[in-house]
């Protein structure tokens, strides 16, 4: 594809090196376009080393191949990280006083932004109606996520990380049907989805939970209304931001969950009229015996540690396997960390065995594993425990795999 990445004068400019060397690694033919004050965060040499493309800032450079227009011309995605508040304000405006804002009216590609600012910039009234204004010709807009902003302030405004902006950039190039995108093969299907971590109250301020981002399960959700299925996607806890393509499409229905019992309560409904359920959020095993009513302190347990009271939680996945109707698929997911003298296989097989889903997707999980990523590896395996697929590469990418393999589980079930 050839993805047009605009860089614009912000700190996060540096780790918008990392998001063209993911571009490129994937294949991609990329032109980096930097303001004039991006080249003073990072200089055109190393753009030009990363991308493997000539940079240039200016519009009066190559005017034979009225490169002005070309790059815009020919972009299948254009990308603008960081997306300063002064770059968002010109977007709105339309302005074209650089090479970057005549590649961005020259074009009719997808716009991804991934803004970066203080955060009282981004809370201006301006920015909010210029993020408006592009908000409603289509622009996508990743982040910005909060944490801490140059200078010591902290708050919504920094960069979203490059894993996730190219995770949302190229499913946009997938969902406007360019790319490698699927044709609606899951249309006429209503699917219910679950992701991201239940969790589950000790006391008003405090909770048990779990790592999961709700990535993978989202993914999920959003390949299958990509093609086409009617999706309600049950959500626990889910990072910042992982939700907001969801929440904004027609096709994809969110209910939002806190505990393994509301999970449950909502997962068996959505069961009732859905043709495939897709359980991959990380539900808790256990939940607190005794709910405290007010925060526990510590004058409680004068002698040092506590005893929390734990009981197990139903199995959301047996109970829909035991609901099954005739025709539904199901669909769960393990996430194993293989102790010593047991593969990741042989606990999968174990755990497939006891669920009686119609497929379960294998997850190997650690503490640098799994969790907080745009890439995940599966090994799918069928109610027999026998391995269909082994899917790798952005959540996306395994998502639709997985949507490959319940396409032919149900087709050799008819
Ligand atoms: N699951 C569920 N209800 C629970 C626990 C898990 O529906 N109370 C589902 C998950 O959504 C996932 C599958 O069961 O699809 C496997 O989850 P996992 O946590 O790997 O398995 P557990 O059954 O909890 O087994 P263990 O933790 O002992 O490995």
């Amino acid at each position: 594809m050839f993805i047009v990445v605009g860089v614009t004068g912000g700190i996060a400019a540096y780790k918008t090196v990392q998001l063209v060397r993911l571009l490129v690694k994937g294949g991609h033919d990329v032109h980096v376009v930097p303001t004039q004050d991006a080249v003073r965060f990072v200089g055109l040499p190393t753009w030009e080393a990363i991308s493997r493309n000539p940079v240039t800032t200016s519009v009066h450079d190559d005017v034979a191949r009225v490169r002005h227009v070309a790059l815009g011309q020919s972009a299948d995605l254009v990308i603008v990280a960081p997306a300063t508040a002064n770059t968002l304000a010109k977007m709105a405006a339309g302005l074209a006083d650089d090479l970057l804002g005549t590649t961005l009216l020259a074009t009719t590609a997808p716009v991804v932004v991934a803004p970066a600012m203080h955060t009282e910039m981004w809370r201006h009234p301006a920015t909010t109606q210029n993020m408006a204004t592009l908000l409603e010709r289509g622009v996508v807009v990743v982040g910005p996520d909060s944490g801490e902003l140059t200078g010591g302030d902290s708050g919504p405004g920094r960069m979203s990380e490059p894993e996730a902006i190219l995770e949302v950039a190229l499913a946009q190039v997938d969902a406007r049907g360019m790319g490698d995108a699927r044709t609606a093969d899951l249309a006429g299907l209503r699917v219910a989805v679950s992701a991201g971590g239940t969790r589950e109250p000790i006391d008003p301020v405090r909770f048990i939970g779990n790592r999961s981002s709700g990535r993978q399960g989202i993914a999920v959700a959003l390949a299958a209304a990509d093609r086409g299925a009617e999706v309600v996607l049950i959500a626990a806890h889910v990072d910042d931001g992982v939700l907001a393509e969801a929440s904004a499409r027609p096709d994809v229905r969110v209910v939002r969950v806190g505990t393994a019992a509301e999970l449950a309560h909502e997962a068996a409904l959505a069961a009732e009229s859905a043709d495939v359920v897709v359980m991959a959020a990380a539900v808790a095993d256990y939940r607190v015996a005794e709910v405290s009513p007010l925060k526990r302190t510590k004058d409680s347990a004068p002698g040092g540690g506590i005893t929390l009271d734990l009981i197990e939680n139903d199995d959301v996945l047996a109970g829909l396997v035991a609901a099954r109707r005739d025709g539904q698929t199901i669909v769960g997911f393990a996430a194993e960390t293989p102790a010593a003298g047991e593969t990741l296989l042989e606990r999968g097989r174990r755990k497939a065995a006891r669920k009686g889903a119609d497929l379960l997707a294998v997850n190997e999980v650690g503490w640098s594993k799994g969790f907080e990523t745009a890439e995940n590896a599966l090994v799918v395996l069928d109610a027999a425990g026998v391995v269909t697929a082994t899917p790798s590469g952005t959540k996306r990418e395994v998502a639709d795999a997985l949507w490959d393999m319940v396409r032919e589980t149900r087709a050799k079930a008819k």
